[in-house]
């Protein structure tokens, strides 16, 4: 009796030890990991959601305040907690003097990227606060997170480079006042303005992407908030994620001009070379933030013949890409050629990704946090085997 009760203790303890593994396609393709409740992206491209809401909707009409309190807290807001939100959004669009101090130090040649992480990271030591999971302080502390990041990429490089501190503007909502600061003072018209917080509301949430995973395996060690946000930065900057809205642009002017499309096309895929702005992991047929953009790219193309040059160069390779290669277009080639029109420096590109994504990694954080499971997949492991330790002396011996 007593020895069959310690067979079955073993075996169920080798069980135990032997899970039986599910191996998952490499990059996690077609894998879902986890519920959330902030958003979805379908799949054709038709009726992706920002709790509940179509994002093209909330694209043309949320402002950025709206749509950033709708994501955190899970439905629109009403008059007065919108007037409170602003408020407390505005009062926290300020650095610490130490953190300018250090953003003056950074060298000037640097991608704008680093700063907002390494500022980040700075905002976290002077938290005293920082590894406080309760409510309260999470949503406070992704608020402040929200509004003093734009301030960390566009003080690094006005100092690094100008040796030049932007100030705020109080009176000025969120989107506008980060616009006129990106260009160094420089005052936006109300379609610029709205053009631009267009677009850092559709960049604001995307379902299990890149940037966002970074953010949730961070947050599933109960690490802080400011270390996955800088670890999601670190994500977003990459060429593949982020990176490419800088890329579409670049690949724009280099092109120049319609007539040169198909050529420049053709020979970057017999180089089997990316074409940047095209492609995505979900979205294989339409990528629907699209929409919103080319309406605007429409509006500003009514007065300017750049604008239109590049709406229809974006045509152009539409047309190209879809023929050779059935891939779509995606949101980072429509915001590359707007940045351009709105006269922002090209390394700025994806720190505005950046600055319209924090809102869903802060939102993906507080989930994360609140229903947590570490994240610690398990490796299949493809090397050597059998070894033993030699001294140095009986090593690489010739
Ligand atoms: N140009 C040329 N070929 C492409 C492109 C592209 N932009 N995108 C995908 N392909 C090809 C790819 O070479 C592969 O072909 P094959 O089967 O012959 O080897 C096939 O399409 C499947 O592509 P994949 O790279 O396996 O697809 P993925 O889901 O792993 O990658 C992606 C998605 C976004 C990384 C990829 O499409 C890409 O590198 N695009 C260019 C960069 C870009 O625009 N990124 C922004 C994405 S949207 C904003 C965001 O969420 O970050």
């Amino acid at each position: 009796m007593c020895g069959q009760k310690t067979e079955a203790k073993k075996e169920t303890k080798e069980t135990k030890a032997e899970p039986q593994y599910i191996r998952i396609p490499k990059g996690c393709v077609n894998v879902i990991v986890d519920t959330t409740k902030i958003s979805y992206v379908d799949p054709k491209g038709q009726i992706t959601i920002i709790r509940g809401y179509r994002i093209d909707d909330l694209g043309k009409h949320a402002s950025f305040e709206e749509a950033a309190y709708l994501v955190l807290f899970g439905r629109l807001p009403c008059e007065d907690e919108l007037k409170e939100f602003s408020k407390k959004l505005n009062s926290e669009r300020w650095l610490p003097v130490k953190v300018i101090d250090a953003l003056k130090q950074i060298p000037p040649f640097a991608h704008p990227m680093f700063y907002g992480s390494y500022g980040l990271l700075l905002l976290g030591m002077y938290d005293p606060d920082e590894g406080d999971l309760s409510i309260d302080k999470l949503y406070d502390r992704a608020i402040r997170i929200i509004a003093k990041l734009p301030l960390l990429f566009i003080n690094g490089w006005h100092l690094s480079r100008y040796g030049r501190l932007i100030e705020p503007d109080r009176s000025l909502n969120h989107a506008k006042d980060v616009l006129r600061m990106i260009r160094g003072g420089n005052m936006p018209t109300d379609t610029e303005a709205r053009a631009f917080e267009s677009s850092l509301v559709l960049y604001m949430d995307h379902g299990f992407n890149a940037s966002t995973f970074t953010t949730r395996v961070i947050a599933s060690t109960l690490s802080d908030m400011y270390s996955a946000i800088a670890g999601a930065i670190g994500a977003l900057k990459g060429p593949l994620h982020g990176g490419a809205n800088q890329k579409a642009i670049e690949m724009l002017l280099e092109i120049g001009s319609p007539e040169n499309v198909r050529w420049y096309v053709e020979e970057k895929l017999k180089r089997h070379e990316k074409i940047m702005g095209f492609g995505h992991r979900v979205y294989k047929l339409h990528d629907p933030r699209t929409d919103v953009l080319r309406e605007w790219l429409e509006k500003l193309a009514e007065t300017s013949g750049e604008a239109k040059k590049f709406l229809d160069m974006i045509n152009e390779l539409e047309k190209t890409m879809w023929e050779l290669k059935r891939i779509p277009s995606n949101i980072d080639l429509y915001t590359g050629a707007l940045y351009y029109l709105l006269k922002i420096p090209k390394e700025f590109y994806t720190p505005i990704f950046a600055i319209g994504r924090v809102v869903g990694w802060t939102a993906h954080y507080i989930e994360q946090v609140s229903n947590n499971k570490i994240i610690r997949p398990k490796e299949d492991y493809d090397g050597p085997r059998g070894l033993t330790y030699k001294p140095l002396e009986e090593r690489c011996k010739r």
